[in-house]
């Protein structure tokens, strides 16, 4: 394995960008990316405030990025890592790397309970203890 960052390039891929959505689940597995759907999908990406990405030679093999104001306020959205990656620090590196950007901020995540444990060891706290955190869900999925 040869692993490197970039934290400079937004526009990932997309291809590889969507097997990786595929490899965890969040995708569809009924072949190729639709075409109507890849616009939007790299909309998300270049107009984040911060796109990490985790790559072995020239294989994406995990992505996170985030919205941020940049000094109070960050959220992280759509942190993954290829499964056959999984367990081997990578995750944990691009949750760090994000801090790093903007270290002052609160930083807030929306997740599953069974990915909960992950982010509590790199120190996220229920917002339970703060208040709540109220949603309305997304039109497009
Ligand atoms: C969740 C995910 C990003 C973690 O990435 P990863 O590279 O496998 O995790 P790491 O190897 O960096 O793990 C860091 C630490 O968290 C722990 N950890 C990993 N996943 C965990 C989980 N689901 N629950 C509790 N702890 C977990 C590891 O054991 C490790 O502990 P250690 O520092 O004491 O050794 C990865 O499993 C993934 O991509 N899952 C599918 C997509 C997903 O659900 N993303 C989360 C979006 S909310």
């Amino acid at each position: 394995m040869n692993i490197s960052y970039n934290d400079e390039r937004k526009d990932l891929p997309i291809e590889q960008l969507h097997k990786l959505f595929v490899s965890v689940g969040w995708s569809p597995d009924d072949g190729p990316f639709p075409e109507e759907l890849k616009a939007g999908f790299m909309q998300s990406w270049r107009h984040s405030t911060l796109v990490i990405s985790t790559w072995d030679d020239d294989k994406l093999v995990g992505a996170v990025r985030v919205l941020s104001d940049t000094i109070f306020r960050s959220i992280i959205y759509d942190l993954l890592v290829l499964p056959e990656y999984q367990g081997k620090g990578i995750g944990k590196e691009l949750v760090c790397r994000c801090k790093e950007h903007f270290p002052s901020s609160e930083w807030l995540v929306g997740c599953d309970r069974k990915n909960s444990g992950f982010y509590k060891k790199l120190g996220f706290q229920d917002t339970l203890e703060s208040g709540v955190f109220l949603v309305i869900p997304c039109k497009l999925f």
